[in-house]
């Protein structure tokens, strides 16, 4: 594989407050896993990253920050180059703690209690809770999965489970779990759904620079015109989610001056100072590293298919084209869900999400996070053959 960054070096990361690897006893009962499950990646941050923030720390005063001219240029080059997308700067809105927050702060700002919200699952499963515990009413869209195993948007299912005061549409693209990149077509029954019925898409796009060989992420903004928001983040093109950045892109001058107006009630108006630094770094100096990382994580979900296919008898993959996350099938095995998991906690020593998390379509799935070096993969694997023998 010609990869010219180290992605094989084993990091410890236990021991460093990471979520993936000191919560597990929390999350699965036990801490001696290992774990496959939250989407951070074990390589290591690129260093231009790491070392910008080192040059900031060289001033000793961390307080309040602003945004350079140079964050904006660096984010709308990035998407010039990497997704043909000429964003003007003042369509920028952002969301200091994080991309959920922000879709939050929509949902809130468009939807009141009680009202509805269509979700084509599964989803991320935040994106299910944003809508449910906010007291909103879920509606949901299977993705139709065709022959093949491979999940398409079904826009005309989304359109016959509408109801009157379904306002919103809370879309997830490149799909996490299922790993789809959705086709212009697709996108475009999309936006004309929504432009027939006068609805809003929020397009969560923070996995698009991570996208296969063979394939091309096409933001919603540019087929949905100005009644969208897509949403984007560094966090996961480079494994910066403890130093969150997020932008919402928002052409129509209304929506933006209503959610610059929810920012203004939540006081939500400055970056983190390394959020910042890290997301210009990356732009600007991380290109070269990003697509060593999607030609080894391509290497992983090959490698994670072909060992299932050999050693797993009746659990298989789901071909990813976006995402580093593997949609693993268990469906064949016949077993039920709670029962799976608990032998591969419990016999396998791995943690996954379980499908269900991304909604009842998840049921017989799990999904595993494939971003880290090809050994620690295999480890996982070997403890998924062991689970299911
Ligand atoms: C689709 C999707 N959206 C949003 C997030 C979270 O992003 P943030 O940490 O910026 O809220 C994730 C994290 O896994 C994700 O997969």
């Amino acid at each position: 594989m010609d990869v010219k960054f180290d992605l094989d070096a084993r990091i410890e990361r236990r021991g460093s407050d990471s979520y993936k690897w000191d919560d597990n006893e929390k999350l699965f009962g036990r801490s001696d896993l290992l774990p496959f499950w939250v989407a951070d990646m074990d390589f290591a941050t690129p260093q231009p990253i790491l070392d910008a923030i080192s040059a900031r720390c060289e001033h000793p005063v961390l307080g309040y920050g602003i945004r350079s001219d140079e964050y904006f240029t660096a984010f709308q080059d990035w998407f010039r180059k990497r997704h043909q997308w000429d964003i003007p700067r003042h369509w920028m809105t952002f969301s200091p703690p994080s991309s959920i927050v922000g879709i939050h702060g929509v949902i809130s700002m468009l939807t009141k209690p009680g009202e509805t919200i269509a979700v084509p699952t599964p989803t991320y499963g935040p994106l299910i809770d944003l809508v449910v515990k906010n007291d909103r009413s879920i509606i949901r869209s299977s993705l139709r999965e065709d022959e093949d195993g491979r999940f398409h948007l079904d826009v005309a299912d989304l359109e016959s489970k509408l109801e009157a005061d379904t306002r919103l549409i809370v879309f997830c693209s490149p799909n996490n779990p299922v790993g789809r990149v959705f086709t212009r077509d697709e996108l475009e029954a999309l936006a004309d759904l929504a432009n027939r019925r006068n609805l809003i898409v929020v397009s969560d796009e923070v996995h698009c620079d991570l996208v296969m060989p063979g394939h091309r992420h096409i933001p919603y903004g540019t087929v949905g015109g100005e009644r969208s928001v897509t949403v984007v983040s560094p966090n996961k093109t480079f494994n910066t989610a403890g130093i969150p950045q997020a932008t919402l892109i928002m052409p129509d001058p209304e929506l933006r001056d209503r959610y610059k107006a929810y920012l203004d009630r939540m006081q939500l108006n400055h970056d983190s100072t390394f959020g910042a630094e890290g997301m210009v770094a990356g732009y600007r100096h991380c290109a070269l590293w990003l697509d060593d990382v999607i030609t080894y994580i391509a290497g992983n979900h090959q490698f994670a298919a072909d060992y299932l296919e050999e050693h797993v008898a009746g659990v298989c993959k789901v071909t990813a084209e976006a995402t580093y996350l593997g949609w693993l099938d268990f469906r064949e095995t016949g077993l039920a869900q709670a029962d799976v998991m608990d032998r591969l906690v419990n016999i396998g020593g791995v943690g996954l999400y379980s499908g269900t998390d991304f909604g009842a379509e998840g049921e017989g799935f799990f999904r595993m996070n494939l971003a880290c070096p090809r050994a620690l993969l295999e480890q996982g694997l070997e403890g998924i053959r062991k689970a299911m023998k």
